[in-house]
């Protein structure tokens, strides 16, 4: 019988004793820890204490999980660092008051558990997961560019130790149940038919709480500062301070605040004043928020494919199938000529290999669903035809021809083509509402952006069709108008065309790169452009900006058949996959912004044109279609803030857009 019954938490005592503690988020498919939630949590234990049990278990009322984390809804409203204040003094006394309790306690997770839900479950003197799939434990604090600071910074390192537990902060990474037992996260691992049974064993057993070894005891103790350097210097290795705080401020709570963000000094960089002065946290939930605007929008349209197919088993091509195949749905992958398929089917199974681990069942079926088809017999079939062969508007006509004689009459026709028009492609088309772009970036497996391209005539209901099946692929859909580049690369080319003007200028490749990674770019525009193909970055450019304009360094690295990554050699010499970079890369005062300006100018341009509906949706793009700096917010966010600091502050930072 339900003992006491709020909006989201159930309390209910059993024979036995055990209070079992429920979470339910009210109106909600997973649980959030909101302010209401976490006051009613104090409710819960404000009636036990009462009346304390023999044991408490937490667990949760969702199919969907255990506890997602924090109500970011919530905490993006807050808008200062008073109210931060405010909610991680409330949360971190509630977890401390959680953790004194007289009675033995136990949180049972199934399903997600992340950030304060494990902050939440660390509280507690035992944990079991329960061995599925879905089952994952995590703290992404990191990457929202806030810190774990209810209890996390304190408890998980004297739970599993400190490097794995900086580990896991510094990175967000996900564990699963069974590597939760094996690194002593969690107590037991117990498939789902016991769990109830095993709750009720556990938390009734006296067993003492999981402690350290006495070595790792001294390093989350005396040693500290071992353990603290070694994290502080792979950090540094990937991303500085003054972009992203937040890491070095986790080290830095762990080693010197006994992980309480509240007894860090104001003015030390690790403090919460800091770290929400600086912009990055905001500007990173700012991207998460994308995120989903992204991913809602296959919401509400009921289509689900289940076989495409692929035309051209190229690069594009070749890899747009075996991720088809990867994500459950039957490809049939068609080429001029079985030849040229192998190939594509090699690189597959070398792909299935490593996502499934050598798990050879799970390779063969994903393996047995990529068909090779080079009569093109799955064209009747399919539900979906992308169109990925040559860049030329002859072929493609020739084929177009062909696959709408042959289709389904409700089958998606869409292209991969990067550079010619939709109008053009679709002209010979007896209905050309039905073309529509969907344009992967390279390499596909790791992209997760997909522009979605509307020509003139592409039929709304097919626009939302290949939107909804982008995102049954789990990539992030970007709906964009048909004009050259689109959006990404109507952005990307002018940056990479500067950076090569500034090579004409003198400029060595490695500056002008670690002056771009210094900024927060994945990679530096000369060992993009490298990477992309000299011979496609020059049409592209030509296509973009007319030939007048093309650097005279890439002019002469193509015409000598130095392409980039793909010949050897390029901008740099290319060996084993990797550039070699010679030298020490100067500091030019000046260079971000000018190597930025063309960059962002083209996002606004393209917003201003319609390609993109808002500018919101242009940082998206930029954001997940580049890897442009997530700690900016994009461009269109950066340089609104960097125009606002500007005039507000005669001291704007280095890296800030000044045009
Ligand atoms: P690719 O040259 O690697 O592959 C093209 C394949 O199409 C070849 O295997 C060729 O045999 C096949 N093919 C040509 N005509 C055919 C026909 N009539 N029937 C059947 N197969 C035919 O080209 P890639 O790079 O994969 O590009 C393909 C398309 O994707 C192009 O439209 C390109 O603009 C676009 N794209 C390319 C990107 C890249 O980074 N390479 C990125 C995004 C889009």
């Amino acid at each position: 019988m339900s003992e006491l019954s709020l909006r989201h938490w159930h309390l209910r005592r059993d024979g036995q004793g055990i209070a079992w503690a429920t979470i339910d988020v009210a109106d909600s498919a997973a649980n959030t820890l909101g302010s209401e939630v976490l006051r009613e949590f104090a409710q819960v234990l404000d009636v036990l204490e009462a009346e304390p049990p023999k044991g408490m278990v937490i667990q949760s009322g969702k199919a969907a999980g255990f506890i997602a984390g924090a109500d970011l809804d919530e905490y993006s409203k807050i808008g200062d660092v008073a109210g931060i204040k405010v909610i991680v003094a409330r949360n971190w006394a509630l977890f401390n008051r959680l953790e004194a309790v007289t009675w033995p306690t136990l949180a049972l997770i199934r399903g997600h558990c992340m950030g304060g839900g494990l902050e939440l479950s660390l509280a507690c003197v035992y944990r079991i997961a329960i061995d599925e799939p879905a089952t994952r434990m995590a703290l992404p604090e990191v990457m929202l560019g806030i810190t774990p600071g209810w209890g996390g910074m304190l408890r998980l390192p004297r739970t599993i130790g400190p490097a794995a537990a900086l580990d896991m902060m510094l990175t967000g990474k996900q564990i699963d149940a069974r590597r939760a037992r094996r690194m002593g996260l969690v107590d037991e691992c117990v498939p789902p038919r016991v769990m109830e049974n095993a709750a009720r064993m556990l938390v009734l057993s006296g067993q003492p709480r999981r402690r350290l070894s006495r070595m790792q005891a001294w390093l989350n103790g005396p040693l500290k500062f071992i353990v603290a350097s070694g994290a502080h210097r792979q950090v540094a290795k990937k991303a500085r301070r003054e972009n992203y705080p937040a890491p070095f401020a986790i080290i830095d709570t762990w080693q010197h605040f006994n992980g309480n963000s509240l007894g860090v000094p104001p003015a030390h960089p690790a403090s919460l004043e800091h770290i929400f002065a600086q912009g990055t946290a905001r500007n990173l939930v700012r991207v998460f928020f994308l995120q989903q605007r992204l991913k809602a929008l296959g919401k509400g349209t009921e289509f689900a494919a289940r076989h495409v197919h692929v035309i051209g088993a190229g690069v594009m091509g070749g890899d747009i199938a075996a991720w088809c195949a990867l994500r459950g749905l039957t490809v049939t992958l068609q080429d001029q000529s079985i030849e040229r398929i192998a190939p594509a089917i090699q690189r597959a199974a070398q792909g299935f290999s490593k996502k499934y681990r050598g798990d050879r069942k799970q390779v063969r079926f994903a393996l047995d669903r990529l068909i090779a088809d080079p009569q093109g017999n799955g064209v009747t079939q399919a539900d979906v035809i992308i169109e990925a062969i040559f860049e030329n508007l002859d072929a493609k006509h020739a084929l177009f021809r062909d696959l709408e004689a042959r289709a389904r009459p409700d089958a998606i026709l869409a292209t991969n083509t990067s550079s010619l028009r939709l109008e053009d492609i679709g002209s010979v088309l007896a209905r050309p509402e039905r073309l529509v772009g969907i344009h992967f970036f390279n390499p596909v497996a790791q992209m997760p952006l997909v522009e979605v391209v509307e020509g003139e005539r592409t039929d709304a209901n097919v626009l939302s069709r290949a939107v909804a099946f982008v995102r049954q692929l789990d990539k992030l859909p970007l709906p964009v108008k048909s004009a050259p580049g689109f959006l990404v690369n109507a952005v990307l080319g002018p940056y990479l065309l500067e950076a090569m003007r500034c090579i004409d200028e003198g400029h060595s490749p490695e500056t002008i790169d670690a002056t771009m990674v210094r900024f927060g770019m994945p990679m530096g525009p000369i060992e993009l452009a490298d990477t992309v193909g000299l011979d496609i970055a020059l049409a592209t450019g030509k296509a973009l900006t007319g030939a007048s304009e093309a650097p005279r360094a890439l002019q002469a690295l193509v015409t000598e058949g130095k392409l980039g990554r793909k010949t050897g050699t390029g901008f740099y010499v290319w060996e084993d996959g990797h550039a070699r970079k010679e030298g020490l890369s100067d500091s030019v005062p000046g260079l971000t912004e000018r190597l930025l300006k063309p960059l962002v100018a083209a996002t606004r341009k393209c917003v201003a044109a319609g390609i993109v509906s808002d500018a919101d949706l242009a940082d998206a793009g930029v954001i997940f279609g580049t890897g442009f700096a997530p700690w900016t917010g994009g461009p269109m966010n950066h340089f609104a803030s960097s125009e606002e600091s500007s005039h507000n502050s005669e001291h704007s930072s280095k890296d800030r857009i000044t045009a």
